[in-house]
């Protein structure tokens, strides 16, 4: 498993070191005449608590590492604040602008406001649909609900689940990941819901990624199925453990699967317990550095291939797509060892023994 871990790393490392310059842009950005300023624009800190914790830590390690000035702010989930702080770094002189959109029609406004002004452009995590980004770096998020979709069914099948119910606690319906995560886990169960082996029960957006939100609609969602739910798809660990709250209350946590994303604290906390099936761990790291070397080129005016695009309508954008990885109770260990959360944050004194047991020492 460790293995696995290290192949991520080194894929991440050939993809971003694989980046070949192509010479200088002279489409007249005023990116190529300045010292390098990079504005990034993070989300919120509520719908995962990845952007605080992981995204702001490593773009600032990797900012830090190549010597350039960046100002990361986040919006926190007020799309009128986004588009200011992008008015504000925009009129502060930065050269390379990065955002998380909170919905393609605000990060377009705010794309196409940054081209007009000279500004380069990268969509960092989430690709603004319609938008004007120069690149676009990610992780392959229609591999994420694959995995999602094949850990539930592994689960099930470890319960012996038969013709198991199962829930779709969906992210935000303005996020354009959200929908490539539901292709993905889609792709693996619906010919199960289709040959009659799943039954197909609720399924919900959850705006925002609203945790609290979540743990109301999965709370509905049990009492519209009568309680039976066998399995729950959420698409990340905040509405996992939202969902297992709520499972909890009806003493049904342990013997229901539920799924997750982002290898957070709590996420793998509720794994070791055995209340979550498992979590998707995306190496932000990875995704920081690919950003930051794209992010300083274009500040150098300089294009580079990344080797791969991704289609936007009749856009091709070019872009950077990491590898994820499915978590389960004996890799936790593995997320400890990237050095993505740290053994003190897990094994708190009432994970020790699940820690102790699934051998992180
Ligand atoms: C990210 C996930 C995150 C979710 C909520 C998605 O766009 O890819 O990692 O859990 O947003 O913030």
């Amino acid at each position: 498993m460790r293995k696995g871990l290290l192949t991520i790393a080194a894929v991440g490392l050939l993809t971003t070191g694989g980046l070949t310059a192509c010479g200088n842009d002279d489409s007249g950005d005023k990116a190529a005449d300045k010292t390098p300023k990079i504005g990034v624009i993070l989300p919120d800190s509520k719908s995962s608590v990845r952007w605080e914790t992981a995204d702001r830590r490593f773009l600032e390690e990797a900012f830090k590492a190549a010597g350039v000035q960046a100002d990361i702010q986040n919006a926190q989930n007020d799309k009128t604040a986004f588009q200011t702080i992008a008015d504000q770094m925009i009129t502060g002189g930065v050269t390379v602008l990065m955002i998380v959109n909170l919905d393609s029609g605000t990060g377009k406004a705010v794309l196409d406001k940054a081209k007009s002004q000279g500004v380069a452009t990268i969509d960092y995590d989430r690709l603004t649909l319609g938008g004007s980004a120069q690149y676009y770096v990610s992780f392959d998020n229609e591999t994420v609900g694959k995995l999602q979709g094949e850990g539930l069914s592994k689960c099930l099948t470890e319960k012996g689940a038969k013709n198991p119910v199962v829930a779709y606690l969906n992210g935000s319906p303005t996020d354009n990941n959200a929908t490539l995560f539901k292709a993905g886990y889609d792709s693996v169960l619906k010919p199960k819901f289709d040959s009659k082996e799943y039954v197909k029960g609720p399924e919900d957006a959850v705006p925002a990624w609203d945790n609290a939100q979540a743990a109301t609609i999965f709370e509905q969602q049990l009492t519209t199925a009568n309680g039976k739910i066998d399995g729950v798809l959420a698409a990340n660990d905040g509405l996992g453990n939202a969902a297992i709250s709520i499972l909890k209350k009806n003493k049904l946590n342990g013997k229901v699967p539920v799924t997750g994303q982002d290898a957070s604290v709590e996420g793998l906390q509720n794994i070791l317990a055995g209340d979550q099936c498992m979590t998707v761990y995306k190496a932000v790291r990875e995704e920081a550095k690919a950003a930051s070397d794209l992010a300083i080129a274009l500040a150098k005016g300089e294009k580079k291939d990344t080797g791969q695009t991704v289609k936007d309508g009749d856009r091709d954008v070019p872009s950077v797509l990491l590898t994820p990885k499915a978590i389960y109770k004996e890799s936790v260990k593995d997320v400890i060892a990237d050095g993505y959360v740290t053994k003190e944050e897990v094994c708190t004194a009432a994970y020790a023994k699940f820690c102790a047991e699934a051998g992180i020492s």
